[in-house]
């Protein structure tokens, strides 16, 4: 294994790790949090593995000090958290606001100071307060506006110290999981219309945000604000296919482009998925208007709301052509991107069914942002590699993903000029996984769910990331004493 050359990384490269509060918190209903949808999800029996539930989850609410020692331990320079909107606002609006959220939110940033760790804040990873589901949530239009109120009430609150902000947490994964396939919060089935809607809604909300922000708070706080968009690095399974190759074009414009379009390119989706859309709502005799909404003149344009790339980048696919596996009349989102994504039978599986290991993918997907979307800064905001079964604590595999990948990085800044800002690791520590519950492992730190100590252990892997971040720290430093004798000779 060739040895990882961090002076490649700029001087004040992010070195970060990241959790979300409904798969750490615990505390689902103390201290006057009002619940969320993945509450609900998890109370409805038979949904995660399981029926496990993050009401305790790593119980981040009462032990937050025990994962302040771990952040420190790995000598970490950023933390990434997200906000539970329901534990600020119970019912989701500024109506009502919960003064002992504040005060926790609050004390977890102003402990990151006095460590010297600068904070990430997401403002939405998947927990949606259930009073504003029960509104209709995302596929609700008055939705942005809520979202609009509930962030410059963070940025009023918590923006004379945050200075790094992300509206929303892979909107991908919230309307095609969750409004489409119907397998994760708030578990709506509605193949070819739901989807469409909350995500075009979750862009709404995230533009106005932006907007609020740029224009209200940015001159005084001097914050930067961007979205998380998750992405694979995607192929053709058969380059020589010209049906493969155009699947694949497809299957970019339909997850990546979805959102990125709007945001860096055009103001709008990209034209290749509306066009698609049309084409089969027409084919399939649908006449109830467009299911692929437009963005209103009346409303401030997407185009140009990210200060930063913000990537969650985990794994790779191969694609090829679904248009013949199609029913004729099936409304589907899968049969208006008309591509499937296979995993290449040579990468190793990890832990989870979907996660296959191509670090080398990461180095890909950053250079096709740089190309295609923007020079902006990146952050890769997640990226991770789980363990399922027995634990392992001397966890030599993710040892080896976490090098792997960090040279693919390397070699996207020093080969290819991408401008990588910052790395967060998915997580701090191991957490609720979801649908999966506490069987798959990401941590950087063990948690042990089955005592009440919750007790928090660093795997090798960890002890490894902070040899590389403190390595990186020291020939910083010790760069910076050159440069300073130089100039003073
Ligand atoms: C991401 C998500 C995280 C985490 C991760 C690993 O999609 O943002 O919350 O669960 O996947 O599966």
């Amino acid at each position: 294994m060739s040895a990882l050359d961090v002076s490649v990384f700029p001087s004040d490269f992010a070195w970060g790790a990241a959790t979300a509060a409904y798969q750490i918190e615990g505390g689902w209903n103390l201290d006057g949090k009002g619940p969320s949808i993945w509450d609900t999800f998890c109370h409805a029996k038979g949904q995660v593995f399981e029926d496990q539930t993050g009401e305790v989850a790593c119980n981040s609410y009462q032990l937050w000090e025990k994962d302040l020692k771990c952040i420190q331990q790995l000598g970490l320079t950023h933390y990434r958290l997200s906000i539970s909107w329901s534990r600020l606002l119970p019912d989701g609006t500024t109506n009502h606001v919960n003064p002992k959220g504040v005060a926790y939110y609050n004390k977890v940033i102003n402990d990151l100071i006095t460590c010297d760790v600068t904070t990430m804040v997401t403002l939405y990873h998947f927990d949606l307060p259930q009073a504003l589901q029960d509104r209709g949530g995302w596929n609700s239009a008055e939705i942005a506006d809520i979202f609009e109120s509930y962030a410059r009430f963070c940025f009023k609150t918590f923006g004379d110290r945050v200075k790094l902000w992300i509206t929303l947490n892979e909107p991908y994964v919230c309307a095609k999981l969750g409004h489409e396939d119907g397998i994760i919060a708030p578990g709506i089935k509605e193949p070819g219309i739901s989807a469409y809607v909350a995500a075009h809604n979750m862009v709404r909300a995230h533009t106005k945000a932006w907007h609020s922000y740029n224009a209200d708070f940015r001159p005084l706080q001097g914050g930067q604000i961007s979205l998380a968009l998750n992405s694979d690095w995607t192929e053709p399974l058969d380059p020589g296919c010209p049906k493969d190759v155009a699947a694949t074009e497809r299957y970019k414009a339909f997850t990546l482009g979805w959102f990125a379009w709007p945001l860096f390119c055009t103001g709008d989706y990209p034209e290749s998925m509306r066009s698609r859309i049309e084409a089969k709502s027409l084919e399939l005799g649908y006449n109830q208007g467009s299911r692929l909404p437009h963005f209103s003149k009346n409303e401030p344009s997407p185009l140009g709301t990210a200060d930063f790339f913000a990537l969650n980048y985990y794994t790779s696919r191969k694609v090829k052509d679904w248009n013949s596996a199609c029913k004729n009349s099936e409304l589907s989102f899968k049969c208006d991107q008309g591509a499937e994504g296979v995993v290449d039978p040579s990468w190793p599986i990890c832990g989870v069914h979907w996660l296959a290991v191509v670090p080398d993918g990461l180095r890909k997907l950053l250079k096709h942002i740089k190309d295609t979307y923007t020079n902006l800064p990146i952050y890769i905001t997640e990226n991770g590699f789980s363990q399922m079964g027995p634990v392992q604590i001397e966890d030599v595999d993710r040892c080896h993903f976490y090098h792997d990948t960090l040279q693919e990085v390397c070699k996207a800044i020093s080969q290819d000029g991408v401008n990588v800002k910052g790395y967060f690791a998915w997580s701090l520590m191991d957490n609720f996984e979801w649908i999966h519950g506490f069987s798959v492992r990401f941590g950087l730190f063990h948690v042990d769910f089955a005592t009440p100590e919750l007790k928090r252990t660093i795997y090798r892997s960890g002890r490894e990331y902070a040899a590389v971040i403190s390595k990186h720290r020291t020939e910083t430093k010790s760069k910076n004493v050159e440069d300073i004798l130089s100039r003073n000779v």
